[in-house]
């Protein structure tokens, strides 16, 4: 099969924003409604800029932050048994393969690979909000695996969803990496019932879920001792500065993370070491904080078996197979519709 010639990122059908106003509004009105409540909080959504990709990056690559490599493991241990769970049962019968926060698309390679090399016939729609990344993940596709049919298209979640919604055919869907555990409960819940929804008893999930383990460990993946998750949780503060004219003054804010055993969360927060003013020039609107306030900007939720079959179950889904390491610290589920 001749390989398409791939759209450059910056051509792509990015979703159609038009009618909606200069993007930094979300932004704007995230940041108005997160530092305005009575325990500050921003979005880890916004954490993905095109520096906050490559921080996390070397996130991945830190002896600390074992998801990344273990999922990598696993993926390249089940590769063959995970494709066959995902794939069409006829090989000729042709499918879509998306997947939400592709990011550089180091481990979908492995399944990549996998599928082109049992005869698969799919299309691969790696959706991502950085224009960065996916350029980065179309030109490595495009060396490693030049017959691969590829059409990234840069897009948020909702985006992604309602891209998904109005594609026909079979589709397998990978949110791997453990994004889910971003979720809070609630929002977790409504993102999977989203997922679920225009989904075939044919069409399949494929979700990573990052398990719990000694706390310890898990903890020190959100501390690192080079300090790489320190500079990815200041880059949010870094583009408040640059993209909204904030003056938060870096020497004055820390890094503070948390493992709670009893709702699996990982929560990461930003310390402000003294009392402060910042000024958003964009926003023309000041913000106190008081000497060790702190702004909530992350959870990761880590999961067990019981627990994300019970997630499934609410969002109408089951477990088809349960894909896990020798050292069960992550899981790869291949979800589908309850039937
Ligand atoms: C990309 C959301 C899976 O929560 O483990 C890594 C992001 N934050 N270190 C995670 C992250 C701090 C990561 N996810």
């Amino acid at each position: 099969m001749p390989a398409p010639s791939t759209p450059s990122v910056s051509e792509l059908p990015v979703p159609d924003h038009a009618a909606l106003p200069d993007p930094n509004t979300f932004l704007r009105q995230h940041v108005r409604e997160g530092l305005s409540r009575p325990f500050k909080t921003l979005s880890s959504m916004y954490f993905y800029d095109d520096e906050g990709s490559r921080l996390f990056q070397q996130i991945m690559a830190l002896p600390e932050y074992y998801p990344t490599r273990t999922e990598f493991g696993l993926l390249t241990h089940h590769r063959a048994a995970i494709s066959q769970a995902l794939r069409p049962q006829d090989p000729a019968e042709s499918f879509f393969l998306l997947e939400l926060g592709a990011g550089d698309g180091l481990k979908t390679k492995i399944l990549l690979r996998e599928l082109l090399e049992t005869g698969a016939s799919f299309t691969y729609v790696p959706v991502d909000i950085s224009a960065a990344a996916l350029e980065g993940l179309a030109a490595s596709l495009r060396a490693e695996l030049p017959d691969l049919r590829v059409e990234p298209v840069v897009a948020d979640y909702a985006d992604a969803l309602r891209l998904m919604a109005g594609r026909p055919g079979r589709k397998a869907v990978l949110f791997l990496g453990s994004n889910i555990g971003n979720f809070l409960p609630a929002d977790r819940h409504q993102f999977l019932l989203d997922l679920a929804q225009p989904l075939t008893p044919d069409d399949r999930l494929l979700i990573g879920f990052d398990l719990q383990k000694d706390p310890r460990r898990i903890r020190a993946a959100y501390d690192d001792t080079q300090g790489v998750t320190a500079a990815f949780n200041f880059n949010l503060l870094h583009r408040l500065n640059r993209e909204l004219g904030a003056d938060f003054d870096l020497d004055h804010w820390q890094h503070y993370t948390d493992y709670d055993p009893l709702d699996g969360a990982v929560r990461s927060f930003l310390v402000s070491a003294r009392a402060q003013t910042v000024q958003f020039k964009a926003l023309n609107w000041t913000v106190d904080f008081r000497a060790w306030e702190m702004i909530h900007t992350e959870n990761s939720y880590k999961f067990t078996q019981s627990s994300i079959n019970q997630l499934a179950e609410e969002a109408g889904l089951q477990v088809a197979n349960f894909f896990t390491d020798e050292q069960d610290f992550f899981a790869d589920v291949v979800l589908r519709i309850k039937n």
